[in-house]
């Protein structure tokens, strides 16, 4: 099987590929899968993420915009696979307040230009019915769940609030489009919050590890009320696969961990293990944690009911909150070589997603 990742050097897609090249036995046996990596690498990319995998012949990686369509469409072609699983994407909320436009662009104009490419190229080779296209995507879609209301499932109506979660939002619209229209064999996940190794320090854990073993403040939006339900990236990945070899076209899935928690609840408990494993601070650090200014349209809850994935792809997550969370912590105290060059030449620490009105033009 010739499988097309895209957004493999980032945080979740690394992990898929790490999974594909490693973890998969193939219904029926056979050489694993040879992975084609397309991933234009922007500020999120690492190669660290892959590096465990990136020796392996049955690894390529082409640095590929998905946006620029001839470009994608000429990797396809070159690679012929048998499948797309779909993750580049612009990920973070608080970035898409300060700029829109690239959103737009990666998240809605790309995954077009995915899609066209992935239907032309299935068309050139007689395959349309036999072809794959999985769709990586958000439970933000479904918007901002009250706190006494069910989790969202697969029928859950649309509600986005975001410039992240509209662009995704649309996203998903334009992949159920070209399985209607054009027969496309398309899967969709919409998945929880998802944390782990490699996990780009602009996101909650990541950050909080890091400033608290550097004693620094630690910064709550609003009451640190709100609630967002965790899962191991390794966990994700394997429903990801799980979906594109047992997922029925058409489908969708949704993926979560069943793991509510506030935001300060994570920040405590990171407060706590950070402790724990390096006992250098008299008092300990949950008087790090810092109330700031609440980000703007703040969904409240996130919160995924994953019974159809259990029941018809046989997937359930292995990893507990507490468990994930200690190897997580453990892994970045461990693993500064990877995090340490992000926050000196890419991104410091600071606070994203405030003040809008960045660069805005798709
Ligand atoms: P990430 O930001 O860590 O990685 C995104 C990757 O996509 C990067 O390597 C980047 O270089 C690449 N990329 C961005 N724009 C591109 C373009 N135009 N062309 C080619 N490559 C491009 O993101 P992530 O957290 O790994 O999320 C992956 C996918 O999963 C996204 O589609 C996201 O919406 C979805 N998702 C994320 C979470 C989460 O908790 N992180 C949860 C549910 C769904
Ligand atoms: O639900 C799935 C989504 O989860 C994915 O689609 C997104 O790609 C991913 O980034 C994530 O979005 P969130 O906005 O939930 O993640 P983030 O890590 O940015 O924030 C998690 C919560 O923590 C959120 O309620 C905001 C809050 N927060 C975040 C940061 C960075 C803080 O309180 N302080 C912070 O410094």
């Amino acid at each position: 099987m010739r499988i097309a990742v895209t957004g493999g050097l980032g945080f979740i897609g690394s992990a898929v590929i790490r999974h594909l090249l490693t973890g998969v036995e193939l219904p029926g046996g056979g050489p694993g899968p040879t992975v084609l990596n397309i991933d234009k690498a922007t500020y999120a990319a690492t190669t660290g993420s892959v590096a465990s995998v990136s020796d392996l012949d049955r690894y390529q990686h082409a640095a590929v915009d998905i946006a620029d369509g001839p470009s994608i469409q000429a990797a396809l072609i070159e690679f012929e696979p048998d499948a797309v699983v779909h993750l580049a994407a612009e990920s973070h909320v608080d970035r898409s307040i300060d700029g829109p436009g690239q959103f737009i662009r990666t998240n809605v104009v790309g995954t077009f230009e995915l899609l066209q490419a992935a239907r032309m190229e299935a068309e050139r080779r007689s395959m349309l019915e036999d072809f794959r296209f999985v769709h990586v995507s958000t439970d933000e879609v479904f918007g901002s769940l009250a706190m006494d209301a069910a989790p969202f499932t697969e029928t859950t109506a649309y509600d986005p609030r975001s410039p992240y979660s509209a662009s995704k939002a649309a996203s998903d619209h334009f992949v159920r489009a070209w399985h209607e229209t054009y027969g496309l064999p398309t899967i969709i996940t919409n998945c929880s919050n998802n944390y782990g190794p490699f996990h780009f320090p602009e996101k909650l854990i990541p950050l909080m590890i890091i400033k608290a073993k550097a004693g620094e403040p630690l910064p709550v939006y609003g009451k640190g009320e709100n609630i967002r339900d965790w899962l191991y990236v390794e966990d994700h990945a394997r429903a990801i696969v799980t979906a594109l070899l047992q997922g029925a076209p058409g489908e969708t899935y949704a993926i979560g961990g069943s793991a509510e928690q506030s935001n300060l609840d994570v920040v405590q408990a990171i407060c706590d293990l950070v402790d724990e494993a390096l006992g250098d601070r008299v008092g300990g650090r949950r008087d790090l944690i810092t109330f700031v200014d609440d980000r703007p349209g703040h969904d409240l809850r996130y919160a995924i009911d994953s019974t159809k994935a259990q029941t018809e792809l046989g997937w359930k997550p292995s990893v507990d909150f507490t468990e994930g969370l200690r190897r997580t912590v453990d892994w970045f105290l461990a693993n500064e070589w990877w995090w340490q060059p992000l926050l000196d030449e890419r991104y410091a620490g600071q606070r994203l997603g405030t003040v809008g009105g960045g660069d805005d033009q798709p």
